[in-house]
C-alpha cells in the first residue's frame, strides 16, 4: 500500500438546527465576526438568520459582507478583506456555496496579514483567522477542503489561492438546502460526483481518499434517478450532501485534476456551470487514464455500463458548452502550464494529449 498522510481537522456539526443546538460553539472565535455570503440565498434559506441569532446569544457583534458573487474575483475577496480589517473581525463566517465559502478562507489570511490579494498565491504557511463554514449547496464540499478556488481576471480564468486552511468548524443542515432550484441542485451535484471521481483517479489518492471517494459514489448512486426526474425530497438531499462532504474530504486528501483544470476555461469564457464544465469532461479524462480498475470500480460503484452511459446521465442533468479550434488551443497551451495539475494523471501528457481531451470532448 502506497504511504499517505491523513489531516481533516474541521469539526462538523451536521444535523436539523445544528447551529441553533450548538449556538455557543460560536463564543469560542472573539467578540467580532464578519459574514461572508452571496446576496439572497442565506436570506431566503434561513441560514444567515440562523447565525445572527447564534452571534447575538453569545453577545458576538458582527457585520455582513454579502457582495460574494458566484466565482468570485480576488478583488471582491480584498474589499471583503478591508471590511474586516476595518471591523476588527476575529473570525470570518461563510454561508454559501462554494463562492463565500472560499471567500471565507482567503479573507481569514489576507485580514490577519494585512496584505494585499498577491500573498494569497505566495506559497508557505501564514497565520489567518479562525473560519466557520455553513454550507447552502451540496457539491463543492469547501467545508471540508483547504483549498480556495478565486477567480483571477489577469489570468482569465480560476486559480487555486496558495495559502491553505480548514474551517475550524462547518454546520452542515439539510434545511438549508430544502428550497434551491433543481437547476442549482444538478449542478452542484454533479460538482460533488466529479470530486469523487477525480480525487478517486488522482496520482495522490490514497487508502483513504479511496474510502471515501467509494462511499461518496454509493450515495450519490441512490440519488441518481432523482437528480433526473427532479423529484428531491428530504432524504435524497440528505444523501446528496453526504456525498459533497465526503468528495470533499476525499479532494482534500487527494486533489481534483484534469476535468477540473479543463472546466474552468469554460465557466470562465462561457459561463458554464462549475459542475456542468467538470462534467463535460470526465468520459475523455476517464477513458484516459491509465487506472482501468479503478476506472471499472466507479462505473460499478455508480451503477454505469460505461463511461458512455455516465456521459449521457451528465447530458441529461447539465448543460454543456461549445468551443472553437482557436479557444482549444489557447486552453491547451494555458493547461500545459500547470504541471501541478499535469501530474495529477499517472502517464506522460503532451499538448497533443490535452488538446485531444478538448476535442474529444465537444459537442
Ligand atoms: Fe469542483
Amino acid at each position: 500500500m502506497k504511504d499517505f498522510n491523513y489531516l481533516m481537522p474541521t469539526k462538523i456539526f451536521f444535523g436539523k438546527d445544528c447551529i441553533e443546538k450548538n449556538a455557543d460553539v460560536f463564543a469560542n472565535f472573539g467578540k467580532k465576526a464578519i459574514i461572508l455570503t452571496g446576496k439572497n440565498s442565506a436570506k431566503k434559506n434561513g441560514s444567515q438568520n440562523d447565525v445572527v441569532l447564534a452571534l447575538e446569544k453569545n453577545n458576538i457583534q458582527y457585520c455582513v459582507f454579502d457582495d460574494i458573487e458566484e466565482n468570485p474575483s480576488v478583488y471582491t475577496v480584498a474589499k471583503a478583506a478591508e471590511m474586516a480589517i476595518s471591523q476588527k473581525a476575529d473570525f470570518v463566517i461563510g454561508i454559501g456555496g462554494g463562492s463565500p465559502m472560499d471567500s471565507a478562507k482567503a479573507v481569514a489570511f489576507l485580514a490577519a496579514n494585512n496584505k494585499g490579494i498577491d500573498f494569497l498565491f505566495e506559497k508557505g504557511d501564514a497565520k489567518h483567522l479562525p473560519v466557520i463554514e455553513i454550507p447552502t449547496t451540496a457539491g463543492t464540499g469547501s467545508e471540508v477542503t483547504q483549498y480556495a478556488v478565486l477567480t483571477v481576471p489577469e489570468k482569465k480564468t480560476k486559480a487555486g489561492i496558495a495559502k491553505r486552511t480548514f474551517a475550524d468548524i462547518a454546520f452542515i443542515d439539510v434545511k438549508y438546502f430544502e428550497k434551491l432550484p433543481i437547476k442549482v441542485t444538478r449542478n452542484t451535484a454533479v460538482d460533488a460526483l466529479t470530486h469523487l471521481i477525480e480525487a478517486y483517479l488522482c496520482t495522490e489518492s490514497s487508502f483513504m481518499s479511496d474510502i471515501l471517494a467509494e462511499k461518496g459514489m454509493d450515495l450519490f448512486k441512490e440519488c441518481k434517478n432523482a437528480l433526473l426526474s427532479g423529484d428531491i425530497n428530504t432524504e435524497i438531499r440528505e444523501k446528496l450532501v453526504l456525498a459533497s462532504t465526503l468528495a470533499g474530504m476525499a479532494i482534500a486528501q487527494s486533489q481534483t485534476s484534469l476535468p477540473h483544470s479543463m472546466g474552468y476555461y469554460l465557466t470562465y469564457f462561457k459561463n458554464l456551470p462549475h459542475g456542468a464544465a467538470n462534467a463535460q469532461f470526465m468520459k475523455a479524462y476517464m477513458d484516459f487514464v491509465t487506472e482501468r480498475d479503478k476506472v471499472d470500480k466507479i462505473l460499478c460503484i455508480l451503477d454505469f455500463k460505461a463511461t458512455t452511459d455516465l456521459d449521457l446521465f451528465f447530458r441529461k442533468l447539465v448543460d454543456r458548452a461549445n468551443y472553437t479550434d482557436e479557444e482549444m488551443n489557447y486552453y491547451t497551451d494555458e493547461i500545459m502550464k500547470i504541471p501541478t495539475k499535469l501530474a495529477t494523471v499517472s502517464r506522460d501528457i503532451t499538448r497533443e494529449d490535452i488538446y485531444t481531451l478538448f476535442k474529444l470532448s465537444k459537442n
